[in-house]
């Protein structure tokens, strides 16, 4: 492969399939059930078991789960939350579908995480909670955090959308959570296709998100108002059908045993990015906040001396599929139109400014990683 080979497409991020994934798939599809069978109460247990939480209920997508998460957390008409503005639009959208307001607090210049001392800055007496998402798969400040929460009586819900198997302090992000949700879109640590968990320690909060997820239905008597027969079921709350299938638990479940070999390999590839790119002082590789273990979903890297714009279509004509994560959340219309058009968060709009995410999977090869280190430099060379 060399620098002017036009033939590769590399993408950014790419699931990882093998024929044990696709057998267990092919068997939920010759059984009874594909869905509502017992496959997402096995893999609800099995990430469970992962990360150290006491519950988790898998559901359509993350998406989804940070609705669950937010609503059966009580946020509601004229709740503040504050989160970061450098995410994927959904960890404040979930906000917004509650009838809840985001509020941006800027980020850490380093880590590109939610700052603690800007949250402190943001909260008024309408915040109710704080929303930190672990950006990239590395885990944010979080003692910091939960000291705020608790000094101001908030709640924490955690995106942990890049973030399966992220250790902070020794702990997978969502072991000591209040409830931290994840994602298994393709890209992401691991993949049911569409699909997200929440993962919780308290009860009260797992029953409540099960029944979110399914209309608010229940069939167990002891919840009814009456029961008129072994038929008989009542919906108890609006809730939505979130039902994840039994065909995408079974790929999760059978994921979940290579998670370790999925992050050892990311993080691998992070360190040959990492080395590669040290005596180049052009670069900025991702800081890694000690004490954290990041699992890598994203290579970010900033290019603050050079035009992105170039940098970033030179990438993508020689076939290297590189992104941007992300676009400030309140530069989008719908935010500008409701309200947000005189927000600055200056750390996340400079550090977005010069973003590129460069390609990171378990699948990618020493090879392709050496293509994309030769162009980018090539590039950062010449253009
Ligand atoms: C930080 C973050 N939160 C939430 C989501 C939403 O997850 P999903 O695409 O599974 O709905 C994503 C998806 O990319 C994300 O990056």
């Amino acid at each position: 492969m060399s620098v002017l080979d036009n033939a590769v497409y590399i993408p950014y991020g790419r699931q990882t399939i093998d024929e044990e994934d696709i057998q267990a798939v092919a068997e939920v599809l010759r059984s009874d059930y594909l869905t509502t069978g017992t496959k997402s109460i096995e893999f609800e247990q099995e990430v469970c078991k992962y990360i150290g939480a006491k519950y988790a209920v898998a559901i359509s997508n993350g998406t989804a789960a940070l609705h669950a998460a937010c609503s059966v957390a009580g946020i509601g008409a004229g709740d503040e939350v504050i989160t970061t503005p450098l995410t994927f639009a959904a960890s404040a959208n979930c906000v917004f579908y509650c009838g809840g307001r985001p509020v941006f607090a800027d980020v850490d210049k380093r880590t590109y995480n939610i700052d603690p001392e800007d949250i402190e800055r943001k909260i008024t007496d309408r915040t109710k909670a704080i929303l930190p998402v672990h950006l990239s798969g590395q885990p944010c400040d979080m003692d910091a955090i939960y000291e705020i929460a608790e000094k101001h009586h908030l709640l924490v819900i955690e995106d942990g959308a890049h973030a399966l198997g992220a250790k902070y302090k020794g702990s997978c992000i969502g072991k000591d959570s209040y409830m931290a949700t994840f994602s298994f879109h393709p890209v992401k640590p691991i993949t049911t296709g569409e699909g997200g968990m929440i993962v919780t320690n308290e009860e009260g909060l797992y029953q409540k998100l099960r029944l979110f997820r399914s209309h608010c239905i229940t069939r167990d008597s002891s919840m009814m108002t009456r029961n008129e027969g072994s038929w008989f079921y009542q919906q108890l709350d609006l809730g939505y059908n979130y039902r994840i299938t039994d065909i995408q638990c079974a790929l999760g479940i059978s994921q979940m045993k290579k998670l370790n070999q999925f992050l050892r390999r990311r993080r691998e590839l992070a360190k040959q990015y990492d080395k590669a790119f040290a005596d180049n002082s052009d670069i900025i590789v991702p800081y890694q906040q000690p004490d954290t273990e990041s699992g890598y979903h994203l290579y970010m890297i900033q290019a603050p001396h050079h035009d992105r714009r170039k940098i970033f279509e030179g990438l993508r004509n020689a076939g290297i599929g590189v992104n941007v994560h992300y676009i400030p959340v309140y530069y989008h219309p719908y935010y500008q139109r409701n309200g947000y058009h005189n927000i600055c968060c200056s750390n996340a709009e400079e550090i977005y400014s010069h973003l590129i995410s460069l390609p990171l999977y378990p699948g990618l090869t020493d090879q392709e990683q050496k293509f994309v280190i030769e162009t980018l430099e090539h590039l950062l060379e010449t253009a």
